[in-house]
């Protein structure tokens, strides 16, 4: 059974809300203390599997308090929270692992806003945009007249991450030389800015990512084997979107409302199907630009598998099947089109009906439609939801 936590803005919506969920057998609290919910959530202390916010509780959340909500239901997902809020309170070295886009850096930032460091910065620094002269100084800092163009002293991003956390993204794109230096401050817990200056205790959580396997890095020589044990204590990997293919509606409805606002439209069945047999190779940056695009160009509330960029829809064609016909004559275009399209629908409700093991607000969820259309298309089909319910 899903705990559901229902936040309160709205009084008449939340409670509408809160019994429609009772009634299809979630386990459902509902409160309007929004604020003991998020110090909670924050301090790694939610017990329930989904919290939902009206949008007037929503808007008083403020949206920078929910930047590092990690969207998705997948199985996943569910098990990278876990290990999240046990991770969260120790200060042992991570290594976050995942694809480009995946959303290392979230789960890094996520990390930082659940553990006790929360209230000192998070600084992120992208080791692969830097140029090899200037990396050292980034990281360590440097002293005025230290090298052309160093006019002043400049702190360098382990005392900035000073009491918090810093984020060593491309983690594998540091030279050797640098390598050894990060692997000394991380022993000491001292820096020395460049050109000299003296020493400074620093007390930053490190937490490193990269999208290429270090081991084999190591192999060839071009990753210190050192420095690699000293920052994969623990391991998180965070996997690429075409694994976690259930993450899709949620986080496509994400990015629809962060994106089309208030009347934020929803994706047609055609889209979806489209989108789920696309491979992601950008990941979930790659999902976020596809839903901006996608917003910016559809005509009504739902979006169409036309209003899809044309890298995901070229591999996967539209739901047309074949001429539709028995007798070798072919159908009318627009005839053999609406079977196609009725036959798929069919087979999409009945697929989402059964992943959501019968519960008709889960289904309309994933499919991210609301519940009085997807009873409607339910009934259009002659499919009645108690079937799917687990006997
Ligand atoms: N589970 C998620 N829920 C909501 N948003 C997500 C999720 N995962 C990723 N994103 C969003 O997708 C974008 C890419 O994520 P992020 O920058 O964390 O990826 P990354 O793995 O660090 O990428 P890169 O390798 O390119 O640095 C960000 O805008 C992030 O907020
Ligand atoms: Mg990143």
């Amino acid at each position: 059974m899903t705990k559901v936590l229902v936040v309160e803005g709205d009084p008449q919506v939340s409670t509408a809300l809160a019994r429609t969920l009772g009634d299809d057998g979630h386990d459902v609290e509902i409160t309007d203390d929004l604020r003991s919910v998020l110090e909670r959530l924050d301090a790694g202390q939610a017990d329930w599997d989904v919290v939902v916010l009206d949008a007037a509780s929503l808007k008083m959340a403020g949206a920078g308090r929910l930047d590092s909500l990690l969207v998705g239901s997948s199985s996943a997902m569910r098990r990278m929270r876990s290990a999240l809020e046990r991770l969260a309170g120790q200060d042992v070295s991570i290594l976050i692992e995942g694809e480009r886009g995946s959303g290392k850096e979230l789960v890094a930032r996520a990390l930082h806003d659940r553990g006790p460091r929360r209230a000192k910065r998070f600084v992120a620094l992208h080791c692969g945009a830097i140029p090899a002269a200037l990396i050292d100084s980034e990281l360590f800092g440097h002293v005025k007249g230290a090298f052309t163009g160093a006019t002043g002293d400049r702190p360098g991003v382990f005392v900035e991450a000073d009491g918090g956390t810093l984020f060593l993204d491309e983690i594998g794109d540091l030279p050797l030389v640098v390598q050894a230096r990060l692997l000394r401050v991380l022993q000491e817990s001292e820096v020395r800015p460049v050109g000299g200056g003296s020493e400074r205790k620093v007390d930053a959580r490190v937490i490193a990512a990269t999208d290429v396997d270090l081991t084999t890095a190591v192999e060839q020589g071009k990753f210190r084997e050192d420095l690699f044990y000293r920052l994969n204590v623990v391991v998180l990997q965070v996997p690429p979107l075409r694994d976690r293919l259930d993450d899709l509606p949620l986080l496509a409805a994400h990015f629809l409302k962060k994106h089309g606002g208030e009347k934020a439209p929803s994706l047609s069945p055609d889209a979806l199907e489209a989108m789920s047999s696309y491979a992601w190779p950008g990941n979930v940056r790659e999902l976020e630009n596809a839903m901006e695009h996608a917003s910016a160009l559809h005509h009504s509330d739902v979006i169409g598998h036309e209003s899809l960029p044309a890298t995901i829809t070229r591999g996967s064609a539209p739901p047309t099947h074949s001429d539709g016909s028995a007798n070798g004559h072919p159908q009318p275009l627009t005839e053999a089109k609406r079977q196609a399209g009725a036959a798929f629908e069919k087979r999409y409700l009945v697929s989402t009906m059964e992943r959501a093991k019968g519960s008709v607000s889960e289904a309309a969820r994933l499919a991210v439609l609301d519940r009085t259309n997807f009873r409607r298309l339910l009934q259009r089909h002659g499919l009645d939801a108690m079937t799917f319910k687990a006997q």
